[in-house]
């Protein structure tokens, strides 16, 4: 698949479940309270993009934290980001806050002009995430920084052994690659799905079932001997493995 077209299909999976995602993203939402406290002070009127706000976990708690900031909020899809939008647009302090859709792989916003870049549980989906975050550097200012949480190598390490002991090939998305000077934070969570289906049926509706690129995607037996594998083994146990990184300038 052409990586426009991949980008595309996931902005379209993740817009597809945007009216389900707060209901069942309560692991996206513990994750983005854990990012908010690596997030620092900053002075007076600080500026602040956030990149893949989803339906806004991390927003609400940046709009609590930093009461006096000019905001820009946004995500790769726009009903992903309506949701956000309908949610804090009339949110009452003294920040300013615009709302607009964009790629975090190309950012189309000036250069040197943000105190923080913000971005929780999104550059898993990016092509080069590494490369991208390193981009966003020309984005800050002196003194800027740049905070992200992401999916931490060895991720679901139940699925993992359920795949190696089926004989199925893994479709998980890789987990990203950081920039040398980024300083990262590994912090496990731990969930509980009943069985595979509630994992999966987790996955889904929060828009994050896509497989990796260049994965077809799992034929019915496999995902059979996949989800026998697992719940012959667990009792829907998953261990979210979370990377928390943070770039200082
Ligand atoms: C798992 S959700 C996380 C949303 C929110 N930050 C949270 O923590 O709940 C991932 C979000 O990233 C967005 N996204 C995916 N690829 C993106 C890209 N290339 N640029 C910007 N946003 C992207 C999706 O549309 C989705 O809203």
């Amino acid at each position: 698949m052409r990586p426009e077209q991949y980008t595309k299909k996931i902005s379209k999976a993740f817009g597809d479940h945007a009216g389900k995602y707060d209901a069942n993203s309560s692991i996206q939402k513990k994750i983005a309270e854990t990012l908010i406290t690596y997030c620092p002070d900053l002075g007076k009127t600080p500026q602040i993009l956030e990149i893949g706000c989803g339906t806004g976990h991390l927003t609400q708690l940046l709009l609590e934290k930093y009461s006096n900031a000019n905001f820009v909020i946004t995500d790769i899809n726009s009903d992903m980001l309506n949701v956000c939008k309908d949610k804090y647009s009339s949110h009452s302090s003294e920040c300013s806050i615009e709302f607009t859709t964009m790629d975090g792989e190309g950012l189309g916003v000036p250069l040197n002009t943000f105190d923080l870049i913000v971005s929780s549980m999104t550059v898993q989906w990016f092509h080069t995430p590494r490369k991208s975050v390193e981009a966003w550097t020309d984005h800050l200012r002196p003194d800027g920084q740049i905070l992200i949480s992401t999916l931490a190598d060895g991720y679901f390490p139940q699925w993992r052994e359920a795949e190696d002991r089926s004989g199925v090939m893994s479709r998980l998305i890789p987990a990203p690659n950081f920039p040398n000077q980024m300083s990262i934070d590994r912090v496990v969570f731990e969930e509980n799905y009943s069985h595979a289906k509630g994992f999966l049926e987790h996955l889904k509706s929060t828009g994050a079932s896509s497989s990796s690129q260049n994965c077809d995607v799992l034929g019915r037996r496999e995902l059979g001997l996949l989800m026998k594998a697992y719940d012959s083994k667990y009792d829907g146990e998953m261990t979210w493995k979370i990377a928390f990184g943070k770039l200082a300038l």
